[in-house]
């Protein structure tokens, strides 16, 4: 699977991705990363890639034609003008992104993610090549870098092989829908607190149990909304 990053800040979105699971992801050429610097396709030789908005208001935003470009050059340098990938603008006026979101691109062989930075992009670019347009949430950053890289990671780990045995359980949870129930490792007692006693039981139909009751009592409390959710998916359990 194939991420493209268009952004002004590649050294930042291939860093972040070069360790841990996804760096580990890229070595083993179960994913790329390549980033594309909007600031190579400026049409002047100061680099600018931003001027003031018509209409006035504060702030600068990025021009239409060196985001153009980029694109172009990706389309070009990986021969995806018949493939028509998906290109995602990152924007606190997209679309929430989600874990369902995250399975759907994963499907896919080639991303696009475009970062902006500034008050934003041209419109009129963002109508050409954009075909869906992510938040990672209701609060706003100074670019769409941060967004991005979790948006490659959450959608990587779904990348058949990128997760070992081990860390693979985790997506797999059993308790779909639901937060995860809490987890406990050596030693026994720590600071006298002790390790709920059913976990060292070896009764793997009490320690589901008891994992399924704290998965939905956690819901409960810290996110009613997908409780509420679950529940009515789940009648038989009123
Ligand atoms: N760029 C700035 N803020 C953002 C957000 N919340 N989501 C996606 N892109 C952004």
């Amino acid at each position: 699977m194939n991420f493209h990053i268009m952004t002004l800040f590649p050294d930042m979105v291939s860093n972040g991705l070069s360790e841990s699971i996804t760096g580990r992801a890229i070595n083993n050429n179960l994913i790329s990363v390549n980033t594309v610097n909007i600031r190579n396709f400026a049409g002047n030789k100061y680099g600018h890639v931003d001027d003031y908005t018509y209409g006035g208001g504060a702030g600068m935003l990025m021009q239409a034609e060196p985001v153009y470009k980029a694109y172009q050059s990706i389309i070009d340098n990986n021969n995806l003008a018949d493939k028509k990938p998906r290109v995602l603008y990152m924007t606190p006026q997209g679309t929430p992104f989600n874990q369902r979101m995250a399975e759907e691109l994963s499907k896919e062989e080639d991303i696009i993610l475009l970062c902006g930075h500034y008050e934003g992009i041209d419109e009129r670019v963002l109508e050409m090549i954009v075909t869906d347009n992510v938040s990672i949430g209701d609060f706003v950053l100074t670019g769409g870098e941060l967004p991005a890289m979790m948006i490659v990671d959450a959608v990587s780990r779904l990348v058949p092989g990128v997760l070992g045995g081990e860390e693979s359980a985790v997506y797999e949870s059993f308790y779909d829908g639901l937060l995860e129930y809490p987890q406990y490792t050596r030693p026994e007692v720590f600071m006298g607190k002790e390790v709920p006693k059913v976990l060292l039981s070896g009764h793997h139909k009490n320690i589901e149990k008891w994992r399924y009751e704290q998965s939905l009592q956690r819901t409960k409390e810290r996110r009613p909304d997908l409780y509420e959710k679950y529940m009515i998916e789940h009648e038989e359990n009123r």
